[in-house]
């Protein structure tokens, strides 16, 4: 993430071309070229940490009900979209081998900032740089006690608004990165990140013409379904 640099995040994997944050999504970004990938993570009550983004299996699984009233066995046998799992944070991780950084987005609070922060520690000792993870969450709380067990990670605040204090609350977390919805994105917020030395990336961009405008605007990358249009936005 260096400067002046536009910064392409394949979001949920590539899900705009592969079921959403299953090895076949993350393995699509990286082979579209997407320099990062995004994907959520959730802590199960058997330790596990799996990669998957809504509360109930419904709509991205052949389940049904709340994720957090199934048993791992039951979880992992179900079909996330073309015979895909629901994958385990190290198995995104061992896929990744360091090929492309990774925002591991906090979706669950409870633990599991420790719990990442602890899977992480063992990617760090065996060689990864610091800088090829971001970890990112709306739960802020969440993301602050990651950030005990982590300091040396990037973090990433998201929001879902226009915070009263702008970047406010990215700067109280020593965040990298303001990760802010398209909905609201508001040049006073942007330039208060950057006042503060904060990158802005944008969630979630699938419009070429919205990744030229925010490019134009300064925002410094987007997640997008589809990062190869953003690519080809950047490559323009
Ligand atoms: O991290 C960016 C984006 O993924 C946040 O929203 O709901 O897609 O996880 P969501
Ligand atoms: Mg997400």
């Amino acid at each position: 993430m260096s400067a002046n640099e536009f910064t392409v995040i394949g979001h949920r994997g590539a899900r705009g071309h592969a079921p959403e944050n299953t090895l076949l999504a993350i393995d699509t970004a990286i082979r579209l070229g997407a320099p990062w990938v995004e994907f959520d993570v959730q802590l199960h009550d058997s330790g596990e940490l799996l990669v998957f983004h809504d509360l109930t299996l419904d709509r991205t699984t052949n389940g049904q009900g709340f994720l957090a009233s199934q048993s791992l066995g039951m979880l992992r046998a179900l079909d996330a979209g073309q015979g895909q799992q629901i994958p385990t944070l190290i198995e995104v991780l061992d896929l990744v081998e360091q090929q492309v950084g990774v925002n591991i987005e906090l979706k669950s609070a409870g633990g599991t900032g420790e719990a990442v922060a602890s899977v992480i520690r063992s990617y760090l000792e065996a060689g990864w740089p610091p800088e090829k993870f971001l970890v990112s969450s709306f739960h802020l709380p969440e993301l602050w006690e990651f950030k005990q067990y982590a300091p040396e990670i990037p973090i990433g605040a998201l929001i879902c608004g226009v915070p009263l204090d702008w970047a406010g609350c990215a700067v109280e977390l020593g965040a990298a990165t303001l990760n802010l919805s398209s909905e609201f994105v508001d040049p006073r917020l942007i330039a208060d990140a950057h006042k503060h030395g904060i990158k802005v990336f944008v969630y979630t961009v699938n419009d070429p013409a919205e990744m030229r405008m925010l490019r134009e605007m300064g925002v410094d990358g987007v997640f997008s379904d589809y990062p190869d249009r953003a690519l080809a936005v950047t490559a323009g």
